[in-house]
């Protein structure tokens, strides 16, 4: 017993002297990036990056401009921040970026899924089948009526709906679309009332696992933590389980092409569930905040929302006063358009990265050449770089419901920086190989969700003076962005006019 301590001692001073030396050995070479290990060994920037990733990187521009490598927990990030640069690494026409090795990576650890050759591209062309085009107009159906189920409850509006109710703004959000997502995507059985409260439950668990997701990314998660992870994976995978969901009705194509796929190569059921699981966190895990930013840019803005009221009532008609109007009423509304544009400005904060295969040269808007080294991990934040350029976008942090619209009413598309038109003006759904496969379902069924709470419901908040709440920065990165807390509201239905 006695001799373990020395032991131990001695493992810990070669592992920590092993990673110092690993840092040490690093050295910038010719023609690369400017190099920045940090000052601690192995884990470089990492504090600062998780504490605040917008201000790091702001820092980190500021230091070495455009472009720069830095040491997070052992790894190395090559940040480009120039988005007139962005082209040659979303199109990568050299093929020497890989979006999917450090993809399957992640998927297997948060979600347990052992990807298999083909997969990626398979869920992408299960996507342009059946979450667009035709295929999107039925999912927009089954949408539109399980919110409606969703807000009203199977009965139908209750007596008191009328009387006013308050909630949590990000709760009540959240909460709505996830319980709609899931049942129009998952399916549903004869018994509403227990497909709801089973949705209600599995919302409960989700929110569980959503709150340790960034920390379980970067493995900082605490011994009870780890249990708890592994006690919501299991539970996920059983209540998603292939086997248990035979007798669902109305489970969409998008699954159903996609499970009968693996089945086809073979994948085992209970890795079916897996991918499951994956599929859940990818379809619900953006479009409930992103509602709840939108709502409350909307509470915020009185103009913004006059707006949209009027809009609404100019294309939705008569068919307004009901839940069930015409889906494709979706297709006329510019200004909703816009104000889910804006809210996805300043809402959606993902980090696109791309493992360098081979050594391999990056060249600049500007000319200038940089040199990739193979393993290391390129990164873009599109959020500093694109959606909170003051160049790009005026007076970026403001919300202006109108930033996409034309005088004319139409959609704008040109937006500008140092004078060249620009490509990428936002990127809320990602770029090039990875981009979001679910955007056009995620705005119809976001949309569907703000008209349906604009026109039916009178909304406020408790205090009007109540400040935009900031961001939960542990959420930066991940897709859209989360409130540090909550914000009260209350709603009511309207009575028909
Ligand atoms: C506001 C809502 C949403 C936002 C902001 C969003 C954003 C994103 C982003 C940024 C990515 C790329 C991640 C990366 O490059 O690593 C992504 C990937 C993905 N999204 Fe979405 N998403 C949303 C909703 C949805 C919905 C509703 C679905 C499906 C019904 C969906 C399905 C997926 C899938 C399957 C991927 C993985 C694609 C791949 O591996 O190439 N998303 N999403």
């Amino acid at each position: 017993m006695v001799l373990w301590g020395p032991v131990l001692g001695a493992l810990l001073v070669v592992i920590v002297g092993y990673l110092c030396l690993l840092g040490l050995l690093r050295q910038r070479r010719p023609q690369e990036p400017p190099l920045d290990k940090g000052s601690v060994p192995w884990l470089g920037h990492a504090m600062a990056f998780r504490k605040n990733m917008p201000e790091f990187l702001k820092h980190m521009r500021a230091k070495h401009g455009d472009v720069f490598t830095v040491q997070l927990g052992g790894q190395y990030f090559t940040f480009v921040m120039d988005p007139l640069s962005f082209g040659p690494i979303l199109k990568d026409v050299k093929r020497k970026l890989d979006f999917v090795e450090y993809a399957e990576k992640l998927v297997l650890k948060v979600f347990g899924y052992q990807s298999i050759p083909g997969d990626h591209r398979m869920i992408h062309s299960a996507s342009t089948k059946h979450l667009m085009g035709n295929g999107l107009e039925d999912l927009n159906k089954t949408m539109r009526d399980c919110l409606s189920l969703v807000i009203l409850g199977p009965a139908g509006p209750s007596p008191d709906a009328s009387s006013w109710r308050e909630d949590g703004l990000f709760h009540f959000c959240y909460n709505i679309l996830f319980k709609a997502g899931y049942l129009s995507l998952f399916g549903y059985t004869k018994d509403t009332e227990q497909d709801l409260l089973q949705a209600e439950e599995l919302f409960t668990q989700f929110r569980k696992f959503d709150r340790l997701f960034p920390r379980f990314v970067y493995s900082l998660l605490g011994p009870r933590e780890w249990l708890e992870v592994g006690r919501l994976q299991r539970l996920f995978h059983k209540t998603l389980s292939v086997k248990e969901n035979l007798e669902k009705d109305g489970v969409s194509n998008w699954i159903a092409y996609m499970l009968q796929f693996l089945r086809e190569q073979g994948v085992a059921p209970a890795m079916q569930d897996k991918f499951n699981f994956m599929m859940l966190w990818a379809s619900q895990g953006n479009t409930g905040p992103t509602s709840f930013w939108a709502l409350l840019f909307l509470l915020k803005h009185p103009e913004a929302m006059q707006a949209l009221r009027e809009e609404a009532a100019r294309v939705l008609g008569e068919a307004g006063q009901s839940f069930d109007f015409d889906v494709s009423a979706l297709q006329r509304t510019p200004v909703l358009d816009s104000v889910m544009e804006e809210t996805l400005r300043l809402g959606a904060a993902p980090t696109l990265l791309r493992v360098v295969h081979d050594d391999h040269v990056l060249t600049m808007a500007s000319g200038e050449e940089y040199r990739l080294r193979s393993g290391d991990i390129v990164a873009l934040f599109p959020y500093l770089s694109v959606h909170m350029d003051p160049d790009i976008h005026p007076e970026p942090t403001a919300f202006k419901y109108d930033r996409f619209l034309n005088p004319d009413g139409s959609r704008k598309v040109d937006f500008y920086k140092a004078g060249k038109k620009i490509h990428h003006y936002t990127m809320p759904w990602g770029s090039g190989v990875s981009m979001c496969p679910g955007r056009f379902l995620a705005l119809s069924e976001m949309k569907l969700f703000v008209l349906l709470m604009i026109t039916h419901f009178d909304l406020e908040l408790v205090d009007p003076d109540t400040p935009v709440p900031p961001v939960d920065p542990q959420r930066w990165g991940f897709g859209t962005t989360q409130p540090s807390h909550d914000v009260r509201f209350r709603y009511r239905l309207r009575s028909p006019e």
